[in-house]
């Protein structure tokens, strides 16, 4: 089992070493961590979490050509992995993905873990850093304060409309929250969400000429 884990882990490191989108080698490795630590709490199939955290982000649109190219790769990185795990995590990797936030609930105890443990890595002082990454990349502006957060959103707008890195807080990141699956997914949530809501107010009243 550990042998798999280690061919696949250095496998997507190789890959998304130097990846800029906010998907980097560096995200999986607090993805994997997360999905350790909520595993352990909830009882859940640790050698499933942690692959199926590993390769999460290789089907995601922003680093494979299209998704299913993408879930091809992963099956094939999956070569050793019997079939039940093997389908159990590409069924994981493929309905975890925020998408405008129009996906149904995912199903299984495994893909709850790996989903929080996402999410988990969208919040906080690192979700931040990587909302300002992410918008930088896409050429969006800080805040513009003459445009609406949106608060429906197929998965074409969420990823090509207009947005700026503040209005993505308010589509996406302040809901995380309430979305978590697990009792510690929902534990740990709570402190980056305070630090997210502390962040925003002293961002509009600094904004606004007050601090
Ligand atoms: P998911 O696959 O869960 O939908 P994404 O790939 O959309 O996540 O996002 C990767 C990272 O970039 C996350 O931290 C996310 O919050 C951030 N991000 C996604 N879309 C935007 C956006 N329009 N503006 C700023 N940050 C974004
Ligand atoms: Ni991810």
């Amino acid at each position: 089992m550990n042998q798999i884990l280690n061919d696949i882990r250095y496998y997507v490191k190789q890959k998304l070493e130097n990846e800029g989108s906010g998907h980097d080698w560096h995200h999986i490795e607090r993805v994997v961590q997360h999905s350790e630590v909520i595993a352990k709490a909830e009882g859940a199939n640790h050698f499933v979490c942690i692959a199926a955290a590993l390769v999460h982000d290789l089907a995601d649109d922003k680093i494979a050509s299209s998704e299913a190219e993408g879930i091809k790769e992963v099956v094939n990185l999956l070569g050793d992995v019997n079939e039940e795990d093997r389908n159990h995590i590409i069924e994981i990797i493929s309905s975890i993905s925020f998408k405008g936030g129009n996906r149904p609930p995912v199903t299984t105890l495994e893909a709850q873990v790996v989903q929080d443990a996402d999410r988990l890595d969208a919040i906080g002082a690192i979700g931040i850093a990587r909302t300002f990454v992410y918008a930088g990349s896409k050429g969006d502006l800080i805040y513009d304060p003459s445009i609406e957060p949106r608060n429906k959103m197929t998965p074409e707008t969420y990823r090509n409309g207009q947005s700026t890195a503040i209005n993505h807080f308010y589509e996406k990141l302040l809901n995380l929250k309430e979305l978590m699956n697990t009792q510690k997914g929902i534990e740990l949530a709570k402190q980056r969400h305070e630090f997210m809501e502390e962040f925003l107010s002293q961002f509009h009243d600094e904004w606004a000429g007050i601090k």
